[in-house]
């Protein structure tokens, strides 16, 4: 789904990951963890091609992006869900059109223009909604709504979307403990059930062993480990926050606070509680 082979990534005036190599294929939830300003960003964002992108190849569904045209981008970035920081969604309008958006591609530009939607689009708007537990405030604008439930509406229009690769930066980063473990419980359902694949930055270590399968660490411009979380070693988190033994290591004490150390575990019992997710892209 997502190859990289030997590629460089940055900005016009600087290079922030050199050579890098990885591999990512459909239905992994892949964890990027490092120090503020490693690269996290850059190597989500890279993925649909807004970064500058030197060597390769580098493939995302089945494209090279790094010599593809405008119109494939178009097309590509249409199958990608992403859940930018600070959610980049449409605040004066509703949490239902916002949700709406995610299905412009299957909606003509006419009715879109002046909303009007089939009973069909609606009903599967709800259902996106129901899945993550928004359809209370549908009719609310999004300047009214907390940042935890902003970000479920960034992730039911992902859904909306019907995005086969889901990117999400630091989605709980701005969150509660509560609301923190209800996005990342979504998104966990969401890759466990319909194999979307899930490519998610986190600070919090915790959050990145609990719920994903595979951890991706970034320092020194590259990639310094790509394992399990039972791979995940303290010494091997030493290099990637650049901490000595005596220094401050953000750990699983040290990341969240006493509130954050219970999160429940992707096998928690409740995961059935849940209203089945509708059926996203294959
Ligand atoms: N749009 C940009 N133009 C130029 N340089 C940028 C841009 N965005 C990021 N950078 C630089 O790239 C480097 C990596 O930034 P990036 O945002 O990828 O880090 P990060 O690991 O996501 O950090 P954080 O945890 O703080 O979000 C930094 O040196 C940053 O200054
Ligand atoms: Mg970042």
């Amino acid at each position: 789904m997502i190859h990289l082979d030997n590629v460089n990534l940055g900005y016009q005036h600087e290079t922030v990951l050199k050579n890098i190599n990885l591999e990512i294929s459909k239905g992994e939830f892949v964890g990027i963890i490092g120090l503020s300003g490693a690269g996290k960003s850059t190597l989500l964002t890279s993925m649909i091609a807004n970064v500058t992108i030197t060597g390769g190849p580098y493939h995302v569904l089945g494209n090279n992006i790094s010599t593809i045209s405008s119109k494939k981008l178009r097309e590509m970035r249409s199958r990608i869900g992403f859940i930018f920081q600070g959610y980049n969604l449409v605040n004066r309008l509703s949490v239902l059109h916002n949700v709406m958006s995610g299905m412009l591609k299957s909606i003509s530009i006419q009715r879109a223009a002046i909303r009007h939607y089939s009973n069909a689009d609606l009903e599967k708007a709800w259902e996106y909604m129901e899945t993550v537990g928004i359809e209370q405030i549908a009719m609310k604008r999004c300047d009214e709504l907390s940042g935890g439930q902003r970000q479920r509406v960034a992730i039911a229009r992902a859904l909306a979307q019907e995005a086969e690769i889901l990117l999400a930066d630091e989605p709980i980063a701005a969150l509660d403990p509560k609301s923190a473990v209800q996005v990342m419980d979504i998104l966990w359902r969401i890759n466990e059930k319909y194999q979307v694949t899930i490519v998610s930055n986190l600070h919090h270590i915790d959050f990145a062993k609990s719920y994903c399968n595979r951890i991706v660490g970034v320092a020194d411009q590259n990639i310094v480990f790509d394992g399990t979380a039972q791979q995940l070693t303290k010494e091997t988190l030493e290099r990637i926050y650049q901490t000595g033994m005596n220094n401050h290591l953000p750990s699983e004490e040290d990341t969240i606070p006493d509130t954050w150390s219970n999160i429940p575990s992707k096998h928690c019992p409740n995961i059935n509680q849940f209203n089945p997710i509708p059926k996203v892209a294959a």
